[in-house]
């Protein structure tokens, strides 16, 4: 099926889901379709590709404001939804606006990563669903209050995992799950992205156009600088790193392995040992989870520029797969039975038995409309969406387990589950938290 035909199929199957679950709503609720206010947060270009989209594949869900503390990035989102979509939004570079506006039903939170928690929390204080990208913390401690939130205001939170939301890897799931590999004893994780030196480059004075202070937000404050700004991703204030990528596969592991808590420990090596940029976060890492019946290792860096993530056509097309041998993201499970490959950007899975024999395989695409689709059922139902902050605090938790360990030294750390608490190492336990900004602490009782 092509993917026009296959999404033609999926909204008339999610409104006839909603309709007949209509029974089951509480006074809350809204029907099939009922109007959903968002408002974006965050107006790059993940954010306003992701929202756009959303009103386009749902019916009756606009876009009343967009909230960006960069007034270049609103003045273009705001045409982009014109053009695409036929209206232009107000704009604001509060946040705070956006939560005391009671006609806006969700915020759409796309910022770097840093404000992801507090934005969630603050959004769920004011009564406001949220679809928040990944990665959805920027340390342990944040996801366990963005799950407190989510329960005490009984908001819906669904964070930006959308392989959460693939019939092809709940396919895949139901495959291992059904015990067609046998027993899983091993599962590789690739996040193998290409790179180059990273350079730094003298602070300046902050343009009119930017609410420098608000960009920071929980961050500690540092001078304006146009490097820092678009290259986030290097620093530990912002966000987890090349990790932030493989967090999708880190969770797509988790989901298709029925959804496990913490494992029990975690071994991390790595360095900027390869372009020698002076980031903070490293150029390379390989680590390994102990979950008692199985492993699992991830090797993710920017070293490999030969190594490509599902190629657009693929990632689009169910009847194809992808190179797996140079495909940047994959997952390999190993089976007692045989090994399954793993797509992370679409390219469905295959199942390799002796002789490269393929004895199983299921194609999929990319499920970022299916998750979208997903956010506003859950907005009108009430009913826990696909990627909900339980799942998305547990799967964060793996990088930051990786980082910590990296960061302390590539040591092995003993987790207690039960506790969220690293066993006998007070290094480790004080990177479970981080220090907030006056006017910008998530607080301890959300
Ligand atoms: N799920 C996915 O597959 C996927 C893909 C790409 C990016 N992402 C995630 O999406 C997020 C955004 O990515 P991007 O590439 O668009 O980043 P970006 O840095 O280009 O854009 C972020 C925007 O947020 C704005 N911002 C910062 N602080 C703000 C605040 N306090 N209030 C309002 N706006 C604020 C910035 O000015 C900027 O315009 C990241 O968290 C990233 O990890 C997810």
């Amino acid at each position: 099926m092509r993917r026009r035909e296959f999404l033609g199929k999926t909204l008339i199957g999610s409104a006839g889901l909603a309709v007949g679950a209509s029974g089951l709503l509480t006074a809350s609720c809204k029907g099939a379709n009922d109007k959903v206010v968002l408002a974006l947060i965050g107006a790059g270009p993940r954010g306003l590709v992701t929202i756009i989209s959303c009103c386009k594949v749902n019916t009756n869900v606009t876009i009343k404001t967009v909230c960006d503390v960069n007034d270049l990035r609103s003045t273009s989102a705001v045409s982009e939804i014109e053009k695409q979509l036929g209206y232009k939004p107000l704009t604001t570079r509060n946040m705070d606006e956006v939560f005391n506006d009671k006609d806006v039903d969700a915020v759409w939170i796309a910022t770097p990563d840093h404000w992801h928690a507090l934005g969630t929390i603050r959004a769920c204080q004011a009564g406001k669903d949220v679809y928040v990208e990944k990665t959805p913390n920027n340390c342990i401690w944040e996801g366990k209050k963005v799950i407190e939130a989510a329960k005490k205001y009984r908001k819906i939170v669904q964070n930006g995992f959308q392989n959460r939301s693939g019939a092809y890897t709940a396919a895949a799931r139901d495959y291992i799950q059904g015990g067609k590999l046998g027993q899983v004893v091993h599962i590789r994780i690739y996040n193998l992205l290409g790179g180059a030196k990273w350079l730094p480059v003298p602070d300046e004075e902050i343009p009119q156009s930017l609410d420098w202070n608000r960009w920071l937000g929980p961050a500690p404050y540092r001078p304006y600088n146009p490097g820092v700004m678009t290259g986030w991703l290097n620093f530990w204030a912002y966000n987890v790193g090349t990790l932030n990528d493989a967090s999708h596969q880190l969770d797509l592991a988790r989901m298709i392995m029925g959804d496990p808590g913490h494992p029990k420990s975690i071994y991390g090596w790595g360095g900027n040992h390869i372009w020698n940029s002076e980031r903070e976060t490293p150029e390379f890492q390989s680590f390994t989870y102990d979950y008692e019946k199985f492993t699992m290792t991830c090797d993710s860096g920017n070293a490999t520029n030969y190594m490509s993530k599902t190629p657009n056509d693929i990632r689009l097309d169910p009847t194809r797969f992808p190179e797996w041998k140079t495909n940047s993201d994959r997952i390999e499970i190993y089976g007692t039975l045989g090994v399954m490959y793993l797509g992370r950007t679409g390219g469905g899975w295959q199942v390799f038995g002796p002789g490269e024999k393929i004895v199983a395989q299921g194609g999929g695409f990319t499920p970022d409309i299916e998750h979208q689709i997903n956010f506003i059922e859950s907005v009108r139902s009430r009913k826990q969406p696909n990627a909900n902050a339980e799942q998305a605090h547990l799967s964060a938790s793996l990088v930051h387990f990786a980082n910590i360990a990296y960061r302390t030294g590539n040591k092995q750390l003993l987790f207690d589950g039960q506790n969220e608490k690293f066993i006998d190492n007070e290094d480790a336990n004080k990177l479970l938290k981080r220090s907030y900004r006056e006017n910008y602490v998530v607080p301890d009782n959300v």
